[in-house]
């Protein structure tokens, strides 16, 4: 099987744009594209022909380099949830399968950040593209949906196998493990990802891209189940829905 390789740009102050490619073959994806002066020149180093624009979401750092990325490469098709720019677009909904020459992805609607919100699973290559939705050690701002829209939106990533790699769009872990060191007691789960947390941003300059098992034993917010949630300072009785509430609000106020 050809290896499928994904390339992050970082992007504006904490965002992170993708290119999926292989190396058999000039295709190319790309996901959320906020600069595409910088993608097109990583397109070029690479002799990439990009072909294939998803977006995850509507908000303007995922979708603002489209418009320069289609009049460099006017072949490339958008698949979206929502209208962009009056473009011709694929509009995805959940169920959606997306085909290219590289994979295969499937759609999950998942709203809460935005109800638009959708996340791409490439099951056979294991990727995950989550947005907004999901980040390590935390999750997006519920921003147009409701609490029980984000909370059930988590629930599918948390039902999805262990050995995905997950690809988030914003560079947030340290704030997020900040939060959760004031949140919760001292534990192992805490230290080892803290560990290994410092040494990726020490060797990568990045967090990302995390494993979906470490996250289910690590972040609260996408298991309200996990060995740390079960770590809260201060007593409790919630429900799952409950602690992800408050937890989201705790976090909107740190
Ligand atoms: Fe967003």
């Amino acid at each position: 099987m050809t290896q499928i390789n994904v390339e992050i740009i970082n992007q504006l102050s904490d965002n992170y744009s993708y290119i999926i490619f292989n190396n058999s073959n000039s295709s190319s994806i790309v996901v959320d594209p906020s600069e595409d002066e910088k993608i097109i020149k990583v397109l070029k180093k690479k002799k990439l022909k990009l072909e294939y624009i998803l977006i995850t979401h509507h908000h303007n750092d995922h979708t603002s380099g489209v418009l320069g990325l289609v009049k460099e490469y006017p072949q490339a098709q958008i698949y979206s949830p929502s209208e962009l720019f009056s473009l011709t677009i694929n509009k995805i909904s959940n169920g959606d399968k997306i085909k290219t020459p590289l994979n295969e992805f499937q759609v999950f609607a998942a709203p809460g950040h935005t109800l638009d919100h959708v996340v791409l699973c490439d099951k056979k290559n294991k990727l995950l593209f989550v947005g907004d939705v999901l980040f390590r050690l935390g999750c997006g701002r519920v921003f147009e949906g409701t609490i029980e829209q984000m909370h059930n939106s988590l629930n599918k990533l948390l039902n999805l196998p262990d050995d995905m790699t997950v690809y988030c769009g914003h560079e947030y872990t340290l704030n997020n493990l900040k939060f959760l060191e004031h949140l919760f007691v001292q534990n192992d789960i805490l230290e080892n990802t803290k560990k290994q947390i410092l040494r990726d941003l020490k060797l990568k300059n990045k967090s990302i891209p995390f494993i979906l098992g470490d996250e289910k034993r690590s972040n609260p917010f996408l298991n309200p189940k996990c060995e740390m949630a079960s770590k809260l300072k201060k007593n409790n009785n919630y429900s799952n829905l409950e602690f992800f509430r408050y937890l989201r609000e705790e976090k909107d106020n740190f």
